[in-house]
């Protein structure tokens, strides 16, 4: 599969069935997030993976209830070990960094035949308790991962010319 086919045919999967995760799978999709690009190359994050039923059980409550997650055998819990540091351009580096992993995470569990959804909608701090991370480590998202019981859904965008502007912002 080339980069765009997987770019252009993933959807966002909020049904899993229970079939397991294989490790050979998980450990591409791991390393997908260990070689994605990071601000100066410092790499200051750190990925969770929780496969215990009744951690991803907690995992559901922190996110509102939203229990497809706790349904895929694996929950990647993704987050930033350094906070403090802010780029030249003013933003944060850990939230464009981890996001960044996510999102090349994300393609290669597809291309692997695998589903994900991008989860934003947490409550951190309980995540944090959850998963005892430490104070100072920020959860930037998660994402469940198996393989998906639903049908690929269709992609609703803006069109490129409402988004994309050349030589000046219009
Ligand atoms: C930063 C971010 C946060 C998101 N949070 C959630 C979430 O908490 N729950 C959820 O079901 N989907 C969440 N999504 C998925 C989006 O709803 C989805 O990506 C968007 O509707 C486009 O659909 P697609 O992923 O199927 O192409 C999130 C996506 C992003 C990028």
């Amino acid at each position: 599969m080339d980069v765009f086919t997987a770019i252009s045919q993933r959807t966002s999967v909020r049904a899993y069935k229970v079939t397991p995760v294989e490790e050979d799978k998980l450990k591409k999709i791991l390393e997908a997030a260990r070689l994605s690009p990071s601000s100066s190359n410092r790499q200051e994050w750190k990925f969770i993976v929780v496969k215990n039923k009744e951690t991803r059980k907690k995992l559901v409550n922190a996110a509102f209830g939203q229990s497809f997650i706790g349904e895929a055998p694996v929950v990647i819990v993704a987050c930033g070990t350094e906070s403090k540091s802010i780029m030249a351009c003013g933003q944060p580096a850990y939230t464009v960094d981890v996001s960044i992993a996510c999102a090349f995470m994300i393609l290669q569990a597809y291309e692997l035949g695998l589903g994900t959804c991008w989860i934003g909608a947490f409550k951190e701090d309980e995540t944090k308790k959850i998963l005892n991370i430490p104070e100072n480590v920020r959860v930037v998202a998660m994402t469940p991962l198996g393989y998906p019981n639903q049908p690929p859904s269709d992609k609703s965008r803006k069109r490129l010319d409402q988004i994309v502007c050349f030589e000046k912002y219009e």
